[in-house]
């Protein structure tokens, strides 16, 4: 990426989190800047506050004013198949009978390496264009499709995290690999990409159900191996899958004791879903450090369950948690279209989600997930500057429920933030940037550039 060599201001209202609302008052956790200046240098925030204060520290400041725009954090989406995107919106099936009539045959493609290609330009073109910045992804079976995927993302210097699919067994024939090829050809993505620029690698067999004990057991050497790559797999969507994971493993003391007996569940480990997990479950992953991907959009679409995150965000046991669009389980890409089903679910459950905690979740809880709290999720000097524009009028219910776009103080920005946690989607991401430099703009994006 060309860099300029001279710091560059971002101006408009800045909002990120600093700590986790779910455990401590929401003030203490939410910073906002109604007007406010972001400055990054070299692709690195390097200053942040209000704009009189910061812009004062800098005699030359090239600036783009986004006046009547939110600026965030990028958004963190922690669980996301890449050879789904095709397929979404498969109709009448819950998981075990959706993977096998719809799933399956749709990641097959994902061995011609032309046709991986032109889809990941596409879906890493669809996250950005929803203002997600970075994401922990499923490729396919197939090593070229991780391979694809990790070169689109290279090219557009994104932090992003994927793996070949492990899985040998009870998957058609065209989309099994075995325990041992599994194993080389994990270990030789390992070496080719793992902390190649911003890249990451994590090790993914699909579920319990499609790899055999020794696939799972490879899979923890992988891990022993490479210490600090990610464990990433489902865990406890649907009740089906969970019974039939207790006749597959019938020696064993439930659904994550598998994982658990293989070596998978450590602090680097991300686990999709976790609906139907049992008390010592929840107790258990939050004694390993592991995190779960709530995926709200996929379990109400496929009839899974309603997530409890209360549970995993008890003061006792917590386990960290992040958001996931599971597209193409999932039902949108976008982040915001999450927040507003993770909203839904909690209501179901007769629990709240502020605005506040469902954002969080969206950027630094979801950076915490995958343990890149130290490089991103807010706007702390030293991070990377992946943020996104948002359009707190960006379609027309959201213009009426925000007639304001920018708010005055924490508090109202509280309420128009729940305005976009409900109502947001697409239309109301302005701009995306990675590193500083524009990723993605929306056709009406109402820029303001300037130079003093
Ligand atoms: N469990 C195993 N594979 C999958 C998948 O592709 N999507 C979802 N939602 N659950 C799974
Ligand atoms: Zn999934």
């Amino acid at each position: 990426m060309v860099f300029s060599r001279q710091p560059h201001g971002f101006r408009g209202a800045l909002l990120d989190f600093v700590d986790d609302p779910f455990y401590r008052p929401e003030a203490d956790c939410i910073r906002y800047w109604p007007d406010g200046l972001m400055v990054v240098h070299n692709g690195i925030i390097q200053a942040c506050g209000p704009y009189e204060m910061i812009r004062s520290q800098y005699s030359d400041l090239e600036i783009a004013a986004y006046p009547d725009r939110l600026l965030m954090p990028g958004f963190i989406d922690t669980h996301i198949h890449f050879p789904q995107m095709g397929m979404m919106a498969a109709y009448g099936e819950q998981l075990l009978e959706w993977l096998n009539r719809y799933t399956f045959p749709a990641e097959k493609k994902y061995q011609d390496k032309a046709f991986a290609r032109r889809m990941a330009d596409r879906f890493l073109a669809e996250l950005l264009r929803h203002g997600t910045t970075t994401a922990l992804v499923f490729a396919a079976v197939f090593p070229e499709s991780a391979e694809a995927l990790f070169e689109a993302a290279e090219a557009r210097h994104l932090r992003l995290i994927t793996g070949k699919v492990m899985m040998d067994r009870n998957a058609p024939e065209y989309l099994r690999d075995t325990a041992a090829n599994s194993y080389t050809d994990s270990r030789r993505l390992i070496e080719t990409w793992h902390r190649r620029g911003r890249l990451l690698y994590a090790v993914t067999p699909r579920f319990a159900a499609t790899s055999t004990p020794e696939q799972l057991s490879l899979a923890g050497k992988l891990l022993e191996e490479f210490p600090d790559v990610y464990l990433h797999t489902h865990l406890s969507e649907n009740r089906d899958e969970v019974a039939w994971i207790r006749q597959l493993f019938p020696d064993h003391d439930g659904y994550l004791e598998v994982y658990d007996r293989a070596g998978l569940v450590g602090e680097r480990a991300v686990f999709a879903h976790g609906v139907q997990l049992t008390d010592a479950e929840f107790v258990r992953l939050s004694a390993a450090g592991s995190a779960i991907a709530f995926c709200p959009t996929s379990n109400l679409f496929l009839g899974s369950g309603l997530f409890p995150l209360e549970k995993a965000k008890s003061q006792e046991t917590p386990v960290k948690v992040g958001l996931g669009t599971d597209v193409g389980a999932g039902t949108s890409f976008s982040l915001l279209q999450t927040t507003q089903d993770a909203y839904k679910v909690a209501q179901l459950r007769h629990q709240k989600l502020s605005a506040c905690q469902a954002l969080f979740l969206a950027t630094l809880g979801g950076a915490r997930a995958l343990r890149l709290e130290a490089v991103l999720g807010n706007f702390e000097p030293g991070k990377e500057a992946d943020f996104v524009v948002l359009d707190p009028q960006g379609t027309p219910a959201l213009a009426l429920r925000n007639p304001v776009p920018v708010a005055a103080n924490v508090e109202e920005v509280a309420d128009l933030a729940f305005g976009l946690v409900i109502l947001g989607d697409d239309r109301a991401i302005t701009a995306t940037y990675i590193l500083g430099a524009l990723a993605y703009e929306a056709p009406e994006a109402g820029r303001i550039s300037s130079s003093r």
